[in-house]
């Protein structure tokens, strides 16, 4: 039922301080977290030679969210495959790596082949799904349920954001022997407690993402850059784009502008840049001058309070977000450009819960 809410993906957008509090229920105790469903494992996943995520659309882009994390923590190499291409390449996958299928409907028939084919290569196999009894979560040895409740808009929303937080609590799981990093943990634990708090306040830029969908609604085409954590919100946020709203997007590297990308840009192509407080702030600044220098059409995402330091080089339009740990900032910076998203479709008079052509799972290859 969609309550008061218009559409399917709206309400999920606007539930996700409910859908990441029971994500986390029972999971977090006291200064650990404790995943049940990989207490027989999680000594073998700290031994394994190589974490490989796998997963399609979405889900893929939930997991290169939490990979920089999981490296930092696990100090095991993390390496990323969406499940189409590990099958056509039929890369390498060993007995000593542990391979982590995430999928919300865990019935995508690419991330269960690969899943037959990691398991027939003797991996330790490792689910990430919203679906209880799902085929995914039966064919794994063990796993973790996001219970971020039914999605049932074709764009995921919810399951993003819970996708995320479940992999943060598996790096902060794996990484629960170690003293070094106990302090970080402690800290990024208080930010989980904390984050359903946040993201009702990030909520609030419904009505300014509103207008910013107003400002865009007959642009052919938007550029999202983003690095470190957020290369992965680039992603996510280009993907939400296309996919409802029918407009060319494209989430981008940062770090690779200037091998290709900066030649689209002139006064007529919007931009948004990621810029929020984390170790990559400055090398943002230094990307946003550069577009300016190009006359840019820039919309700097940037923490609260940070807009003239962001863009100090000229005026931009911008969404500012409220500050959490770095590992946990793509959870809020999502948010907006979920909204911006839903706004455009709506605007654009397109179907927002069933967009053209697409499926909510995708069980052909
Ligand atoms: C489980 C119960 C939950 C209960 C809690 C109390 C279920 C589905 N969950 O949650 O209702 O409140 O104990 O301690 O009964 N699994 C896979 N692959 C996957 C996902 C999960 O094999 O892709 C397995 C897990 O390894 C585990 C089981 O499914 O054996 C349940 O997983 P999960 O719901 O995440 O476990 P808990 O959080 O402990
Ligand atoms: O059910 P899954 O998470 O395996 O689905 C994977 C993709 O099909 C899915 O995330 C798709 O990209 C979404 N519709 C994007 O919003």
């Amino acid at each position: 039922k969609k309550g008061n809410y218009d559409h399917f993906m709206q309400k999920e957008i606007h539930e996700q301080p409910q859908s990441l509090t029971t994500t986390m229920r029972g999971r977090l105790k006291g200064k650990s977290v404790i995943l049940g469903g990989l207490k027989d494992d999680i000594k073998t996943i700290r031994h394994s030679r190589r974490i490989i995520f796998i997963g399609c659309g979405t889900s893929y882009n939930a997991a290169l969210a939490a990979r920089p994390f999981l490296e930092e923590l696990s100090g095991i190499p993390v390496t990323m495959e969406i499940a189409s291409d590990l099958l056509d390449r039929q890369g390498p996958v060993y007995r000593e790596d542990t391979a982590v299928f995430v999928s919300q409907s865990g019935e995508t028939a690419d991330t269960l082949l690969a899943l037959d084919y990691a398991l027939e290569n003797g991996a330790l196999c490792v689910g990430i799904t919203n679906t209880v009894s799902s085929t995914l979560a039966r064919k794994t040895h063990c796993g973790v349920h996001i219970n971020a409740g039914c999605e049932i808009g074709v764009a995921s929303t919810k399951a993003y954001t819970s996708q995320i937080v479940v992999m943060i609590m598996l790096a902060l799981d794996i990484g629960d022997d170690k003293v070094s990093t106990k302090q970080r943990r402690e800290t990024i634990i208080d930010g989980l407690y904390n984050l359903p708090n946040i993201v009702r306040e990030v909520l609030k830029l419904d009505t300014a993402m509103k207008d910013l969908a107003e400002s865009l609604m007959d642009e052919k085409s938007l550029l999202v850059f983003g690095r470190g954590y957020n290369y992965a919100t680039a992603l996510e946020g280009a993907l939400k784009v296309k996919e409802v709203a029918l407009t060319h997007s494209e989430g981008l590297l940062a770090g690779e502008m200037k091998h290709g990308p900066l030649a689209l840009v002139d006064e007529t192509l919007p931009v948004i840049v990621i810029a929020t407080r984390d170790g990559c702030f400055s090398k943002q600044q230094s990307v946003i001058q550069q577009l300016h220098a190009r006359k840019g059409r820039l919309i700097v995402m940037c923490s609260q309070g940070d807009v003239s330091l962001a863009c100090s080089t000229g005026f931009c339009r911008s969404i500012e977000v409220p500050q959490v740990e770095d590992c946990l900032q793509t959870v809020i910076n999502i948010i907006p450009l979920q909204l911006l998203s839903y706004h455009l479709t709506v605007l654009r008079g397109y179907d927002v819960d069933q967009p053209r052509n697409l499926a909510k799972s995708v069980t052909t290859q």
